[in-house]
């Protein structure tokens, strides 16, 4: 009999909240550092896990950031990008829209291609050497101005071929989504399918906006719609994916405990609700580590777990390979518990 993490690990699933940079493990951080001659300012692994005890959002982003400085070749992105799809493959992650913050690096001084194509390397084999189909969402900084992210999808159009959406992270508050109306637009002249987080630390009305001013099609977090019954309504009507990271919640103080989390009732609600993990390296579990953890400390269902998988692949970005949807939702509908 199967015990019921692993069980977890083995169902089928789609991430669609995941930031590359995030997956970053201290001991990859290490030897890509010593691969590239580049000095962190922590003398080990374990010295550095002892920093990942975050306030807020803004005290994870700094050290998010400054780990980073190992990131300089494509080799090192495609590294990162493979460990990344080997341990998504490990935990039922049949589809991965993985995130990738452009101004961090270009701001460093590396050349756009330089990511882009080594993420590719990694994702573009990706169905052949980890069994995961991917797409790549590349999102702009909200805390940086709305000429730096007109900038970025101007270098970005070289590459268009390999990105399939925007999205928007970063610090929020005090970076409403209006800021980045132009840029969104045109991102949607161009063809690309639109995100952004909003409502992880921000107002309900941050949720609104993206969606009213941004044309959002999925919300990553969403969190804080709880807050607002009529957004609630709309958001169920109108069957809003959110992305919701719990893990990434209790560990940024989002939520005082995982058993705190709204995530039973927002399903009860009718919110079609997905389960992800956000910066897995920093926040202590990968998508079925995530799903594991919101079953076994909500009590989720078997038939909620199920949802939970089939919603993650109604809400990917999957419509220019529809036959390889309905497979993965075939795979769902089979999967036994046992
Ligand atoms: N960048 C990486 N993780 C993020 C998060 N949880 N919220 C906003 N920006 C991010
Ligand atoms: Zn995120």
């Amino acid at each position: 009999m199967k015990r019921p993490y692993d069980e977890l690990m083995s169902l089928p699933k789609a991430e669609l909240h995941l930031h590359i940079e995030g997956t970053l493990e201290p001991e990859l951080a290490f030897e890509l550092a010593a691969r590239g001659g580049v000095t962190l300012p922590y003398a080990s692994t374990d010295e550095l896990r002892e920093a990942y005890r975050f306030e807020d959002l803004q005290s994870f982003l700094n050290l998010y950031y400054e780990l980073m400085a190992v990131l300089r070749t494509e080799r090192d992105f495609e590294d990162l990008a493979n460990a990344y799809l080997e341990r998504a493959a490990a935990q039922g992650v049949r589809h991965a829209e993985i995130f990738f913050d452009p101004q961090a690096h270009t701001s460093r001084g590396l050349e756009l291609g330089t990511v882009v194509e080594g993420l590719w390397r990694a994702l573009g084999n990706s169905e052949a050497n980890h069994g995961v189909s991917t797409r790549l969402i590349l999102c702009f900084l909200r805390d940086e101005s709305a000429a730096s992210a007109l900038a970025t999808l101007e270098a970005a159009k070289p590459y268009l071929d390999r990105i399939t959406g925007v999205g928007l992270d970063s610090a929020e508050v005090g970076h409403p989504p209006v800021k980045f109306r132009e840029v969104y637009e045109a991102a949607a002249a161009l063809g690309l399918r639109r995100v952004a987080h909003a409502g992880e630390e921000g107002p309900p009305e941050y949720i609104v906006e993206a969606l009213d001013v941004l044309g959002v099609e999925r919300v990553d977090h969403g969190l804080r719609c709880v807050e607002d019954p009529a957004l609630v309504e709309r958001l169920v009507r109108d069957r809003v994916p959110l992305t919701l990271c719990p893990l990434s919640n209790v560990r940024l103080r989002t939520v005082d405990t995982l058993a705190d989390h709204p995530l039973p009732a927002m399903l009860d609600a009718g919110l079609m609700c997905t389960v992800n993990s956000d910066d897995p390296a920093y926040f202590g579990g990968y998508a079925g580590d995530n799903f594991d953890a919101v079953r076994e400390t909500l009590g989720l269902t078997e038939d909620r777990l199920r949802e939970l998988a089939r919603n993650s692949f109604l809400a990917s970005f999957l419509e220019d390979d529809e036959e390889l949807r309905a497979r993965y939702l075939a795979e769902v509908e089979a999967y036994t518990f046992t």
